[in-house]
């Protein structure tokens, strides 16, 4: 079923983006809706490490941020509920897992179905979980690449939206390969919820169609 069928939409579009970390891939989606070329507006961040890069990210744009502390929950459930009253409170039509290194209960895929996207570094379903890229390099692969997927109730699993390979290099370490798979990233992560704003992306079982004959993953 489609993302976003037009007769849903009464507004523009609106996103919560997700982040633990540094939040490149943050900054790359902020970037784009500065463009004008994101297709929804960056409703809110939400972090749940307190001095999350991504937070400075959120205000040097002038973007909402909040904070919800793992550590402020006695469960997964309940750091989740957290989660996604934020993100209604900001009336989100989506939410981004960029960076969040936390997994989300089954109550956020039930309130957000197929509305939830992840990026992933590496070729799912190779290299699932925190460790993708030191993994890829220590199972010798010649090619990796960069996943972004709709979430689903397992880890790292839900339907592919997008994939692009990069390729190992001779001499690579953790850090050079992350930095080309990075950049990748940041091309195709504002690609896909450009898509995804716009309605254009049809799931079917596992399967992600682009409408429009858009990318094919
Ligand atoms: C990215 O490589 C993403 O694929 C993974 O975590 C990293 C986050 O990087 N899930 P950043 O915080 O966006 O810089």
């Amino acid at each position: 079923m489609p993302f976003l069928e037009s007769a849903e939409m009464t507004h523009a579009p609106r996103i919560a983006v997700l982040v633990s970390g540094r939040g490149s891939n943050l900054q790359a989606l902020l970037d784009a809706e500065a463009r004008g070329e994101l297709g929804c507006s960056i409703a809110v961040v939400i972090s749940d490490v307190p001095d999350a890069g991504g937070l400075d990210r959120a205000k040097d744009a002038g973007t909402p941020s909040r904070v919800v502390r793992w550590s402020d929950h006695a469960n997964r459930d309940s750091f989740t509920t957290a989660i996604c009253d934020v993100a209604d409170e900001f009336s989100v039509d989506g939410l981004v897992l960029a960076g969040f290194m936390r997994i989300l209960a089954p109550e956020a895929i039930d309130r957000f179905p197929n509305r939830i996207i992840n990026i992933h570094p590496s070729l799912l379903p190779s290299f699932p979980g925190a460790h993708a890229v030191p993994q890829a390099l220590a199972y010798g692969v010649a090619l990796t690449g960069v996943t972004v997927h709709f979430v689903d109730r397992e880890v790292d699993h839900g339907p592919i939206i997008a994939q692009e390979s990069v390729p190992v290099e001779a001499g690579d370490d953790e850090v050079t390969l992350h930095r080309r798979i990075q950049q990748v990233e940041h091309r195709l992560l504002p690609e896909v919820v450009a898509a995804f704003a716009a309605g254009e992306l049809d799931v079917d079982g596992r399967n992600v169609v682009w409408k429009r004959g858009g990318r094919a993953s």
